[in-house]
């Protein structure tokens, strides 16, 4: 673990409760005052406008006296997305007395768009050359203020300095526009929202969130000041990502009050998980689940949620049987403890782990696979992914931030073996 040089992104100013989210005008004045005109607000494909809750987060904002542009987003988001949303942007902002500002409500791809959008209408170029990797050009630093309101438990997106976008084909990518100013300025947690997420949506979100928690909790650059986030995610994560995948399938029709107010507390929870897994990843890293969803994602239109869920199991399965350091069997058991709720608490699960670190690894595999077998998802062919295109893709899977390293041949044969 590096103390020396230990740094934590920006957190965002935070809202949690039922109904926090019809408070979003009075909050944009709160913040802003009068400089603010119009909302840019940018939501997912269908699923915000069939939520009840819009139409009154939508009147809240007329009532504010703001003007509204829309914008929706289904899918992955790409570089030509957002340039179309910039657009709009820009040309609103031309208007005399039009100062804007940029609300995200939905899952990670609507965040992400928002975010990229946000930045990037106050920079010259197209989104794509501000992308690491495929771009010539670094982010301004600059951006329009920014509100995100998540209504998944997964990416972390709301509180990450990245946007992920990806373009899908032969000659396809996903890489990250990267800027500690894309952090938004205010992020809304309202469990009213957030449990409307229906199982195939909640369960691959909540693989991210696990994911990002135990990659970040065992990576290299994990420090005393990520530590905490990740920690904690992962014990929040041991109750409430297998609740949240129960309450989801059984779309919780008819259920009395009681069993509602455990559901928001449930999700309430998982948002915070999915949360304090942005905050970790934006300062300690991923590993070799994302490094290869990375890849992934550029080949076929696969959700990133799900890729995750098929990979954490195996790859941590093959990683803990490779690792050679002390401290990282710790990390990995003190995971374990958590996340099978055996043990609440980083401090005693870390003193469980020094006194048996093999028992906490065991554990943490044991949940992990249990977790599968309860909570499946589709297989890689039914992105259209063949045994040919996984085997060629496992040697470019990035290992560069994991606490141990697993030969290309066995990376090859987890990805082969998820078809
Ligand atoms: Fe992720």
């Amino acid at each position: 673990m590096h103390e020396e040089g230990a740094a934590l992104e920006a957190v965002p100013r935070t809202l949690m409760g039922a109904g926090s989210v019809l408070r979003l005008g009075k909050v944009i004045r709160e913040g802003w005052g009068d400089s603010i005109s119009t909302v840019a607000l940018i939501s997912g494909g269908s699923s915000f406008d069939r939520n009840p809750l819009s139409s009154r987060i939508i009147a809240g904002l007329y009532e504010e006296h703001f003007g509204l542009l829309r914008f929706h987003v289904s899918g992955e988001p790409s570089p030509a997305l957002v340039d179309r949303c910039v657009a709009d942007i820009k040309k609103k902002r031309q208007e005399r007395g039009a100062e804007l500002m940029v609300v995200g409500i939905g899952g990670g791809s609507v965040i992400d768009t928002a975010k990229a959008a946000a930045a990037c209408a106050t920079m010259e170029e197209p989104s794509l050359r501000y992308l690491e990797g495929v771009g010539d050009l670094l982010p301004a630093g600059t951006r329009l203020p920014l509100i995100a309101i998540p209504t998944t438990s997964g990416t972390g997106s709301e509180a990450t300095k990245n946007s992920v976008l990806s373009s899908v084909g032969t000659a396809g990518f996903k890489k990250s526009m990267r800027h500690p100013a894309l952090i938004p300025d205010v992020v809304i947690f309202d469990p009213m929202l957030l449990d409307a997420a229906p199982y195939g949506v909640s369960a691959p979100a909540g693989w991210d969130a696990v994911t990002q928690l135990l990659e970040a909790a065992v990576s290299t650059k994990a420090t005393i000041l990520t530590d905490l986030y990740s920690f904690t995610g992962l014990s929040l994560s041991a109750e409430a990502f297998p609740s949240v995948c129960e309450f989801s399938k059984a779309n919780g029709d008819g259920s009395s009050e009681a069993e509602r107010q455990t559901r928001y507390r449930v999700r309430s929870d998982m948002a915070l998980a999915a949360f304090y897994s942005g905050i970790a990843l934006a300062s300690a890293g991923l590993g070799l689940v994302h490094g290869a969803a990375g890849v992934l994602g550029g080949i076929h239109a696969i959700p990133h949620g799900v890729v995750c869920g098929l990979l954490l199991p195996p790859v941590t399965e093959a990683l803990t049987m490779h690792i050679l350091s002390n401290d990282g069997k710790i990390r990995y058991a003190a995971c374990g403890y958590l996340l099978s709720g055996r043990i609440k608490g980083r401090e005693a699960a870390f003193s469980a782990a020094r006194e048996a670190a093999d028992s906490g690894i065991v554990l943490l595999n044991e949940t992990l696979a249990s977790w599968q077998h309860s909570y499946p998802l589709p297989g890689f062919s039914e992105y259209g992914f063949t045994e040919e295109e996984l085997t060629a893709l496992a040697a470019k899977a990035s290992m560069k931030n994991s606490p141990a390293k697993i030969p290309v041949e066995e990376v090859a044969k987890i990805l082969t073996g998820l078809l």
